[in-house]
């Protein structure tokens, strides 16, 4: 039987309280999704689990390979928000590297203390624990807590503590992108599917319902004519039957391009080539088409993708290019797919247009570049102002 002294027995209690005060705190952390409150939320809960006086709390940027302050508390905090240093530099930096705790007693003579450069942070750091952040075995980031109230060196105790605590916050954290990531899909869901309504909208205004109110009028000018010169009625119904008949191709063409029927049961080649017969019915400019080398059929998805990306390059040539002649040619030998659509326009400058993309509010090249990525294709475009341009999807074969 071992005795406690009083002292063992009141450590021991404080042990638990904290314990159990974590195991709140780390409850409370999984329920919080906004990614900023809740990095805030573990470096506070970590400085007061700790005790510590001062804190921050760094992500990893693999882009990069920096280590971003998220968090600072005490010193000259918000100036370093967001300031990056490299991943493998400072005490942060090992702690990440190495994915281990790291406790030094004076930071500012450590050697490895490298302090953000051109900040001046106003703060005398001396005990310093540094804990990664391990989220299934991967670091994420590092939590760094400093200068105890007591002015004494972290315990053994504390390390463990804040070691349990680290864990528990990058599962937080990860849950809390995740959700971020989900969200962000959902509103390019919403963004899409928005545009796709629009565009139907304004293809339905701009094509069959102007040629109904013009087969309307049509239809009252046959009636006064019936009662005033007969004789006429015959070159008139011509013209009416004209008219309608374009109603009717726009509208195939709209419900083609909603759902190409043609792709799903026959392939790529008979659906560019239906395609390319209807765009002739009503497109003022000459279009070719080169598809007799096509064969191979990919799963559903991956033709759909492909499709689309030559009806939003056909789209942006309509709309954008002034061009007179448009070429679509789709070239399959024994290694690979590629589809070219080019046309002889105005063209643009493709890196401007992409640099400012995100204000633009335009989703076409952007839709392009995620189709070509479920396809497994490269997309390329080429442009240059007054000779056209080249939007070129290869796909390997294998
Ligand atoms: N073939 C082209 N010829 C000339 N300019 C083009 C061509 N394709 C694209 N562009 C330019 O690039 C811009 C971006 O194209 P994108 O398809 O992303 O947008 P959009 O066609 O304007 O809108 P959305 O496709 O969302 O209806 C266009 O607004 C246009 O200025
Ligand atoms: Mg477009």
């Amino acid at each position: 039987m071992s005795f406690q002294t009083d002292s063992e027995r009141a450590q021991l209690q404080a042990r638990i309280i904290a314990l159990e005060s974590l195991q709140t705190i780390a409850r409370e952390l999984t329920a919080e999704l906004d990614l900023d409150v809740l990095l805030k939320k573990i470096l506070l809960a970590a400085m007061d689990v700790s005790r510590s006086t001062a804190g921050s709390l760094f992500l990893y940027d693999a882009a990069t390979h920096e280590l971003v302050f998220k968090v600072i508390v005490g010193g000259g905090g918000d100036a370093l928000k967001e300031t990056r240093i490299p991943a493998d530099k400072g005490i942060a930096g090992e702690s990440f590297i190495q994915q281990r705790v790291i406790h030094v007693e004076n930071a500012q003579t450590d050697p490895r203390y490298f302090a953000a450069p051109a900040v001046s942070v106003g703060l005398f750091v001396r005990q310093l624990l540094a804990v990664p952040l391990l989220a299934q075995a991967r670091a994420i980031g590092v939590l760094e807590v400093m200068n105890k109230d007591s002015g004494q060196p972290y315990s053994d105790d504390d390390i463990e503590l804040l070691t349990a605590f680290a864990s528990q916050s990058a599962i937080a954290i990860e849950n809390a992108r995740l959700y971020g990531q989900v969200l962000d899909e959902r509103d390019r869901i919403l963004a899409v599917e928005a545009a796709v309504r629009h565009e139907l909208a304004r293809d339905l205004h701009d094509g069959p319902a102007q040629m109904l109110s013009a087969l309307i009028m049509e239809i009252r000018f046959l009636r006064e004519l019936a009662v005033r010169e007969p004789n006429k009625l015959m070159t008139e119904f011509l013209n009416l039957e004209a008219v309608a008949q374009k109603a009717m191709y726009q509208t195939r063409n709209i419900l083609f391009d909603l759902r190409p029927v043609i792709l799903e049961q026959q392939g790529l080649g008979p659906a560019l080539e239906q395609y390319v017969m209807r765009l002739r019915m009503v497109e003022p400019f000459k279009i070719t088409l080169n598809a007799e080398t096509l064969r191979t059929r990919f799963e559903p998805k991956v033709e759909a993708a492909i499709f689309s990306i030559v009806q939003e390059a056909v789209n942006n040539a309509k709309k954008h290019s002034g061009a007179t002649h448009l070429e679509i040619d789709a070239v399959e030998n024994d290694s690979a797919l590629t589809i070219a659509v080019r046309d002889d326009g105005r063209g643009f400058d493709v890196s401007q247009i992409q640099a400012n993309y995100g204000q633009r509010g335009s989703l076409g090249l952007l839709n392009m570049k995620e189709r070509a990525e479920i396809a497994r294709g490269k997309l390329e475009i080429d442009s240059e102002k007054e000779k056209g341009t080249t939007v070129r999807l290869s796909l390997p074969l294998q």
